[in-house]
């Protein structure tokens, strides 16, 4: 059985590096399983198991402060974004966490195992808290343990992230780990250690203005992401502003150590293009930014156009946003019920 899961916080726009570290791959997941489970019907097997659940991490948006009418405005918009880029509510089970109270108990059950010093360890808590970890939220702290009860609550078997969730990840899998070894018999684990899926390239986009700080929603300079909201003069003017350097694209990988402007551009153009930077860097090589960098404004415009066209007109019909994540979750409250029960049992809650 194959069960991918994965979420996005939904503050802030959808930027370059979540739709080419994350998003594309969920699209690209979700159209698979949907071509496998056809097959399988088709072929008159038993009714698919197979699954994608996608969904907005707003209960994780409160563990930093926040606007309540931003965050309610962020989760339509985000909703809009990612059936923009192609996750088909009919195919995958699209939700937001707040209505699927599941998640927020497994926190708390898995609390009980989770340890300080995994926690403590994670190097988002450490880059967000910086030096005032005293002033933090509790939520901030233990945020991965939500992570992990969101993937564990379906028996997630493949999580699609960029880079910078891996660790979290490996959490997940080490609270599941521990909880089977102590609560429950080998032969019957109540959870699936999660694997996680990060793309070969493009899983750490970097900013436009600093080629060693990742794209991020929290950058306050809005040239350093290219949102998929952006319109095209804006995407053309975000790319002519980049940072690089002054040499010449080299004709091989190799050239681009220590320029990390430069590979991160050349990343991005290569991702776009689903092709290696290898093969890039063989048509631009001794070429200029002058050069290289209309061609990547160009691309990126075309590969947005579509995207930023449908987000518009999903926008404008709010109750079909409101609807495609109520019937989501109640989708998603259905398959989280059993290993909740599960895990209630395993650890001798009683209920009535
Ligand atoms: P979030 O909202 O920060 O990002 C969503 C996804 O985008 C990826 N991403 C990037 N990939 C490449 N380059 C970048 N510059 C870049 N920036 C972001 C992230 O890796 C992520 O896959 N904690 C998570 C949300 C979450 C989650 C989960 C994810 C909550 N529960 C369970 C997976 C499974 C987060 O804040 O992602």
């Amino acid at each position: 059985m194959m069960r991918v899961v994965s979420g996005i916080q939904p503050t802030g726009n959808l930027h370059l590096g979540n739709y080419l570290g994350a998003i594309r791959n969920w699209v690209r997941m979700q159209d698979e399983i949907d071509a496998g489970n056809r097959a399988q019907v088709a072929e008159g097997g038993s009714a698919p198991k197979n699954q994608c659940l996608f969904f907005l991490a707003d209960l994780h948006a409160i563990s930093q402060p926040h606007v309540p009418a931003e965050l309610h405005r962020g989760s339509l918009e985000m909703t809009a974004a990612l059936v923009a880029c192609g996750i088909d509510p009919a195919r995958s089970i699209l939700f937001n966490q707040a209505q699927v109270p599941q998640h927020a108990e497994l926190q708390w059950l898995l609390s009980g195992t989770a340890r300080m010093g995994w926690l403590n360890r994670m190097t988002q808590w450490k880059d967000k808290a910086g030096k005032n970890r005293e002033g933090q939220s509790v939520a901030l702290f233990s945020y991965p343990v939500l992570q992990a009860a969101d993937v564990l609550l379906y028996q997630a078997t493949h999580v699609p992230v960029g880079e910078d969730q891996k660790q979290h990840l490996e959490l997940a899998r080490d609270i599941a780990q521990k909880f089977n070894n102590d609560f429950a018999s080998e032969d019957a684990p109540v959870f699936t250690l999660p694997e996680p899926f990060i793309p070969p390239v493009a899983a750490r986009i970097m900013s436009l203005r600093n080629g060693s700080a990742k794209m991020s929603k929290s950058d306050p300079s809005d040239l350093s992401r290219i949102n998929l909201s952006d319109d095209p003069e804006t995407v053309m003017l975000k790319i002519k502003k980049a940072k690089t350097d002054p040499e010449p694209l080299p004709g091989e990988l190799g050239g681009l150590v220590g320029r990390p402007e430069a590979l991160n551009l050349v990343t991005i153009y290569a991702a776009l293009a689903d092709r290696s930077a290898e093969d890039v860097l063989r048509e631009f090589a001794g070429q200029g930014f002058g050069a290289f960098k209309p061609a990547l404004g160009e691309l990126l415009v075309e590969t947005l156009r579509p995207i930023s066209q449908r987000f518009t007109a999903l926008l404008e019909d709010r109750e079909s946003l409101d609807a495609i994540l109520a019937t989501g979750a109640a989708r998603a409250r259905t398959l989280a019920g059993p290993t909740l029960d599960s895990a209630y049992r395993a650890l001798g809650l009683v209920r009535a």
